[in-house]
């Protein structure tokens, strides 16, 4: 199976700006947790909808299984990507854990946006979206789980040297052009 790089940071840091930009510049597919399971609850089909909903709108972590499934549909609708980006994921251990075992992954590695809660609050403020997870105290929440969950999963990855790290306090297009090098020279491709 293709490599795959988890892209991790606080809520705000940029993940999908940076992603976005890797995607347009390198052979790789991007997929976003976070946009998979909003377009799941807007599937009038979809029976976890509801769930995941209330888990947004509480900036709690959905349970690993809807999200690992739909990240496993995503990715096996596209089988000749040379790589895949994967931002938002996983959020916790029991994710990767869940992962592991839905999928034959032999080259994982991690990219830690590295930003300040302040940077994060400023970013998610200015950004005017409509997402029901946008509001002080579900912010709050969701840095809350990055500070208990996450962390965990970006230091297993550090342990194993599979981890990097961009300081994403940094200017967009500064934080997008380091991603890039990091990118480019771990699994060295080329588009
Ligand atoms: O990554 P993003 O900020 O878009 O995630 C928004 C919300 O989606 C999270 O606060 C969480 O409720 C849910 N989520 C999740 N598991 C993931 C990614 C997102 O539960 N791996
Ligand atoms: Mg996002």
């Amino acid at each position: 199976m293709q490599p795959i790089v988890f892209v991790l940071g606080k809520p705000g840091c940029g993940k999908g700006t940076t992603c976005s930009y890797l995607s347009h510049h390198l052979p790789v597919q991007h997929f976003s947790a976070g946009d998979l399971l909003r377009q799941e609850v807007q599937n009038p089909r979809s029976l976890n909808a509801q769930i995941i909903l209330d888990d947004m709108k509480a900036g709690r972590i959905a349970k690993p299984e809807i999200t690992v499934q739909l990240l496993r549909e995503a990715m096996e609708a596209h089988p000749a990507a040379k790589a895949y980006i994967i931002d938002g994921f996983p959020r916790e251990l029991e994710q990767l854990e869940f992962f592991k075992q839905q999928l034959d992954v032999e080259r994982c590695f991690m990219l830690h946006l590295n930003c300040s809660d302040e940077e994060c609050f400023t970013r998610i403020h200015g950004r005017h979206s409509n997402r029901v997870d946008d509001n002080d105290q579900t912010i709050k929440n969701r840095l809350q789980n990055f500070a208990d969950e996450t962390l965990k999963v970006i230091n297993l990855f550090k342990h194993q040297g599979r981890l990097m790290e961009v300081n994403a306090n940094a200017d967009k297009l500064e934080v997008c052009q380091n991603a890039f090098r990091v990118i480019q020279s771990l699994v060295g491709i080329r588009k």
